[in-house]
Formats: C-alpha cells, structure tokens, sequence
C-alpha cells in the first residue's frame, strides 16, 4: 500500500503520524511512504531520518495525490478538506461527534475513516489511552499554573507549604485521564476527590490509590456540593464516541471561588462544562464569572515529542494490518479495527457520532 504522512497544520500542534522507526516497519512489510517535507521536525525527526528508513519526502499536494492511505495525529482541519482524494483510507484521531462538517466532508467523499479513539480492544481504548495519560498528567500541571495570581487564579501552591491548606483538586471522570491526574495532584500534595458514574470503577480507584483520595459517586447532587469548595476542577468524562455530558452549567460558576479553575480535558468531546469553548495552545485560557478556564483540544502537543514516541507505538499494530490487509479485510479479522471505523463508503457506521450528529447510522458489518 502506499502511505502518505502529512505535517499537521493545527495551531502548535508538532505531532506527527509516523516516526522513522515506524516508516522501517512499513518499508519492511513491502509498503511505500511518503512523507510531507519537515513533517516531524518540530519533534526531532528530520526529512534525512526518514529518508534514511526508506520514505520519499514530498510536498503536501503530492502526498495525498500519491497516497491510498493518509496517517495523521489530528482530525483535519477546514483546510485540509479540499487534500483528500474520494474513497481515501484516513487513519487518524477524528472526534466526529462534535465536528458535523468534518463527518459531512468524510460521509460526501467517501472516505474510509478510523479513527484512532474508538479502537477498542478487551474493553480498553488503547490507541486514545497513551494520549489519555499524557492529557491527564498534563491536566494538573496546567491547573497549578493558571491558578496562579498572574493567570487569574487565586493565588494559590496545589500542594501549601507547612501550615498552609492543600489545594482541593476535583477530577470528574476515574478513566485513564482521571487516574493520570490523581497520580500528579497527589504527588504535587493537593487534596484529590475523585468522581466517576461507575461504583467498580470507584473501588478500583479506592484501591490503587490505597485510600489517598476521596472517591464519590458522580451525580447532580455531589457536583453541586463540590464547586464551592473546590480550587481546580478537572472535566474528565468519557462516553465513547458520543459528545461529552455537561456536567457544570454556567449558572453553577457562582457557586464556585473566584480564581478558581476548569481544566476541561474532555473538550475534544464537546466539553462537560457548559461554559467550555476550545482554546489553543497560544491562548489556552479564558476567564468566566471570576473561574479560569482552559479547555485545550490537543494538550499533548505541548509535550509533542514524547506524545508523538507513545501515540505511534500504539497506533502501529493496526495501520500495519490495515496496510497489508486493506480497510475491509483487516475490519473483518480484527474487531478493534471494526470498532474504529467511524465512516465507510458514504455511511456514518459508529453509533455514537450518528446519535449525537443526528445523521443516519449504518453498522460497520452492513456497510463493508
Ligand atoms: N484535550 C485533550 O488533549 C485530550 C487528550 C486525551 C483525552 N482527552 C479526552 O479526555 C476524556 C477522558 O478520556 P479517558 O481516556 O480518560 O476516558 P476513559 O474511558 O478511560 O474514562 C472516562 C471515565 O469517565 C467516566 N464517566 C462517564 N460519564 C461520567 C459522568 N457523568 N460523571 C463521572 N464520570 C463519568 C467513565 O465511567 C470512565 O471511567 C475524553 O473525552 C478524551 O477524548 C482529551
């Protein structure tokens, strides 16, 4: 098959798709790769590099000429829509469920998309998860810093000195972002509450963190109870493929600290805070009714290098059968492949974006 690697073109987003070692898998199995010129240089992979594992480093246009599969990091972005060619395999993460025309240019084109988050597997996401992690441990470093009095915070270190409080540190959400936080709000010193909708996935959480963090059950009630009392609060929710529940209104922001913080992570699901809108990394935050928000879509940009060495090393399994197999033919071997793709020949086929786009839901086995 030949694979072309764009360079990402989103605000500061430095990820790239393919390592050189990933493009030595590839070339090994027989493929041909393209690389777009300086695709991976804001992460330290030179055209040389790749060149040196076998790629052809070529321009954009070219690229998704050439290509019979396109391997990105981020969903494409308005200008990217008029790159791809009909009936194009995308590998990639896609978020549809809170892009409509995103969905629409994939659905007209007839794109076969898989995206990179509902790839499940025994149950877990492993191709969202790396990033997960990333985004969760980032999530309380952001929180510390914005609660800082230059940001608009108020004031305050997560963790005290002797004498001092600790700072409250709410995290809505036990999956994988969720226990990331908690793993850094404990070691900063914060006091960590912890909320998911599930009562396994709580005594979970109880027991790997061996009673160090409260753990409650998520509903209105409990929510409401903590936004006075909480210092940074971390949206961290996931419902698979379906847009994110809106957890905190905007009227609840009066009940909150002035100088408080939303770190909504789950942004790139819509957000579970009414008030969430998508900022950038050269302008992550912004403050409503005295609470600092920030709601970056792509938080592991900002650690482009080790985001790009953990996304790759999990997304290279399945692009490699999807490469040796082709899209129809590795869905029907592999179930984590199926469960990924989101558009097929003109067909939404997973549920979850079509319930939350409103459009017509083909199941993936019907529409191959
Ligand atoms: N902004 C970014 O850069 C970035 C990066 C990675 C992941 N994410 C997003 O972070 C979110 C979480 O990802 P994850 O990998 O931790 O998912 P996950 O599936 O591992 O965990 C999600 C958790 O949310 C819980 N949950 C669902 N509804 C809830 C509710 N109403 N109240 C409390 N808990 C609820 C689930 O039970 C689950 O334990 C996702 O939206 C994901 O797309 C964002």
């Amino acid at each position: 098959m030949i694979i072309g690697c764009p360079k990402e073109i989103k605000t500061h987003e430095y990820r790239v798709g393919l390592t050189p070692s990933n493009v030595l898998a590839y070339v090994a199995k027989g493929h041909a790769v393209y690389i777009e010129s300086n695709a991976g240089e804001g992460v330290g992979f030179m055209d040389a590099d790749y060149k040196a594992a076998g790629a052809t480093i070529t321009d954009k246009k070219t690229l998704f000429e050439k290509s019979e599969m396109i391997i990105k990091v981020k969903e494409p972005i308005a200008e990217e829509y008029s790159c791809f060619r009909d009936n194009t395999i995308l590998y990639t993460y896609l978020h549809l469920a809170a892009d409509k025309s995103l969905t629409e240019m994939l659905l007209n084109k007839k794109i076969r998309s898989i995206a990179y988050e509902t790839i499940s597997e025994n149950g877990q996401l492993p191709c969202l998860a790396p990033m997960s992690a990333i985004a969760g441990r980032l999530s309380i470093q952001e929180g510390a810093k914005y609660i800082e009095k230059t940001y608009g915070g108020m004031g305050i270190l997560l963790g005290g000195v002797p004498g001092t409080p600790k700072a409250n540190v709410v995290i809505i959400g036990g999956g994988v972002v969720g226990i990331n936080a908690a793993q850094i709000a404990i070691g900063m010193g914060a006091d960590v509450t912890m909320l998911d909708r599930k009562s396994e996935r709580l005594a979970y959480i109880d027991q790997i963190f061996n009673m160090r963090i409260k753990t409650l059950q998520s509903n209105r009630g409990t929510i409401e109870s903590l936004l006075p009392v909480a210092d940074v609060i971390i949206g961290a929710v996931l419902v698979p493929g379906a847009k994110a529940p809106k957890l905190i209104t905007k009227s609840d922001l009066s009940l909150m600290k002035k100088g408080s913080v939303l770190v909504d992570v789950a942004i790139d699901q819509g957000g579970c805070f009414e008030t969430s809108k998508a900022t950038t990394h050269s302008d992550p935050i912004y403050i409503v009714d005295g609470v600092v928000h920030y709601c970056v879509a792509n938080m592991p940009g900002a650690v482009a290098r080790t985001s790009t060495l953990a996304l790759t090393d999990s997304t290279l399994t399945y692009g490699l059968q999807i490469a040796e197999l082709g899209v129809e033919e590795a869905c029907r071997k592999n179930n984590a492949i199926l469960e990924g793709l989101n558009t097929y020949n003109g067909h939404c086929t997973y549920k979850g974006v079509a319930d939350a786009l409103d459009i017509d839901y083909t199941p993936a086995s019907k529409a191959l």
